[in-house]
């Protein structure tokens, strides 16, 4: 049996961290507009960091043979990208409050479904939960984490036109993705992998 209560420890203690520095640093602004504004930033990247961990991780093991560590805590690691995204919707609170602006219907409809994902898949990430869905539960995760996938990915995308370091989440996210193809693809049976070999 693997001890895993240091590890969830670091997880949450380095999300919790992240989360205060980026309060304890952020930059004096003259409104509260672009205080949220930046705190949308932060919290949204803190949470990219821990998702893409646990987004990994079972792809890393399978086409890389590395990150073992990063399976046995995937947990852990969403739960903690969970927490970090909690704090993101704080902001939007805060920031449409403050502004009086109006949030899209698409918005609230795509966007509103990763926070739903995000919350399920942190209420049931548990034997119990796992063990009273079945199947579904397997389905829910893998469903949960690509929608998660998606509007992280368009989200770094629309602003990558504008700014091009941007490219950066770009590319880390399709790395992500790519990997998870390539273990799809390796887990895939002969037959599917385009007919029998003898
Ligand atoms: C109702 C749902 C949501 C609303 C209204 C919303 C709103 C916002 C706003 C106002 C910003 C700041 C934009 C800026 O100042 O440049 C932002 C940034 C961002 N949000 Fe959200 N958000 C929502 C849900 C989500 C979800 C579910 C995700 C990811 C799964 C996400 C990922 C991001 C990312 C990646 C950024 C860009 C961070 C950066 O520029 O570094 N958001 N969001």
């Amino acid at each position: 049996m693997v001890d895993r209560s240091t590890g969830k420890a670091a997880i949450f203690l380095s999300v919790g961290l992240a989360l205060a520095a980026s309060l304890l640093l952020a930059p004096e602004y003259p409104f509260a507009k672009d205080y949220y504004g930046y705190g949308l930033r932060v919290t949204a990247r803190i949470a990219f960091v821990f998702f893409m961990l646990a987004y990994l991780a079972r792809p890393m093991v399978s086409v890389l043979g590395q990150g073992q560590w990063l399976v046995l805590h995937r947990c852990y690691l969403g739960l903690a990208a969970a927490i970090a995204h909690t704090v993101h919707f704080a902001y939007i609170v805060l920031y449409f409050q403050e502004t009086g602006e109006e949030i899209e219907l698409i918005t609230i409809i795509f966007g509103g479904l990763a926070f739903v994902l995000f919350w399920f898949m942190s209420l049931t990430s548990n034997r119990l939960s796992q063990r009273v869905l079945g199947a579904w539960w397997g389905h829910l995760h893998t469903f949960g984490m690509h929608w998660i996938w998606i509007i992280f990915f368009q989200s770094w995308l629309g602003t990558a036109f504008v700014i091009p370091w941007y490219w950066v989440f770009v590319a880390l996210s399709v790395f992500g993705l790519g990997l998870r193809i390539a273990a799809f693809v390796k887990k895939a049976p002969v037959c599917a992998r385009g007919g029998m070999r003898t």
